[in-house]
């Protein structure tokens, strides 16, 4: 029998999930097909049972569901609980237990790039869902320096509390962080600020950034945010958001079908719906 997956979110038109996965589908000679859902807040828990009913063998959460999927989960993976937020489900017998696949997806892509992060100083801006799994999981990694800005330091010290690796951390504001933005290694932007349509903005000034250090942006559209561009033009190496994407849905896959799937592959079929090029 044909094996279902989906993924659950508002608004979810745009997501470039079902054509990645369903390439991998053929590729690999899986019966299966996976196919987009919009679904409001009103109707999470309903479309969980759905899924559930229906035997779908999994599916990905995306936004706004991913942290009030939790309790309508079977189980839960302690990554994904210390992190708070789920983006991947897997149905094990009509259990279903929920992963976060975001932050090892985006360490992943990051690990193409640049070896080794133990010495690098490390600054993240944001302090949403995606930047709580990424916060995690670089600390995982030992870095030399893990700070984090947010336009409401509040939420980035709560990140830096409830770490539970130890590292060197602190919480400042966006301000705090330009000021002394050359002292990091690598900056890892995952605010929405800079995505399509609003692209010229950037969610920091950077004035300050030392030439040679990694400036990575989680945003995939546009391909090259402003604040990549900026960097770029200071001398910085940039990465934008479709390497994290692309690892996020590989992991996923690996769980539901037991296959690590061609990297090259995925990337090509996205960057062929985004119609542009990577940088
Ligand atoms: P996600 O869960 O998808 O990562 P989110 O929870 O909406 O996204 O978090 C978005 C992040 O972008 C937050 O750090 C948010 O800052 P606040 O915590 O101060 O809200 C930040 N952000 C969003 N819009 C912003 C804006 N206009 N200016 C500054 N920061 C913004």
């Amino acid at each position: 029998m044909k094996k279902l997956f989906g993924v659950i979110g508002d608004p979810i038109e745009h997501s470039m999930s079902p054509s990645m996965h369903n390439e991998l589908f053929q590729v690999y000679g899986i019966n299966a097909n996976y196919h987009a859902f919009h679904v409001k807040k009103e109707n999470l828990s309903d479309a969980v049972k759905g899924f559930k009913a229906l035997g779908f063998a999994g599916f990905n959460v995306t936004v706004p569901h991913k942290e009030a999927i939790i309790p309508l989960l079977d189980e839960l993976d302690p990554l994904a609980k210390a992190i708070g937020a789920v983006n991947t489900v897997v149905n094990e017998n009509g259990n279903l237990k929920g992963f976060n696949t975001d932050g090892s997806g985006f360490v992943k892509g990051l690990l193409e790039r640049i070896s080794m992060l133990s010495e690098k100083k490390v600054l993240i801006i944001g302090a949403g869902g995606a930047a709580r799994a990424i916060y995690f999981t670089m600390a995982k990694e030992g870095p030399g320096l893990l700070d984090i800005c947010n336009r409401t330091v509040t939420k980035a010290n709560l990140i830096v509390k409830d770490c539970p690796y130890q590292v060197t951390a602190r919480a400042l504001n966006i301000e705090e962080a330009e000021h002394q933005l050359e002292i990091y290694d690598l900056i890892i932007q995952t605010t929405p600020i800079g995505m399509a349509p609003d692209i010229e903005r950037s969610p920091i000034s950077i004035h300050k950034l030392k030439s040679g250090s990694f400036v990575s942006d989680i945003i995939y559209n546009p391909l090259e945010t402003k604040l990549l561009r900026e960097a770029g033009n200071k001398g910085a190496e940039i990465q934008n958001g479709l390497d994290m994407f692309v690892h996020q849905g590989a992991l996923a896959f690996k769980k539901w079908n037991g296959i690590v799937p061609d990297i090259k592959r995925m990337k090509d079929k996205v960057l062929k719906q985004l119609g542009g090029l990577s940088c």
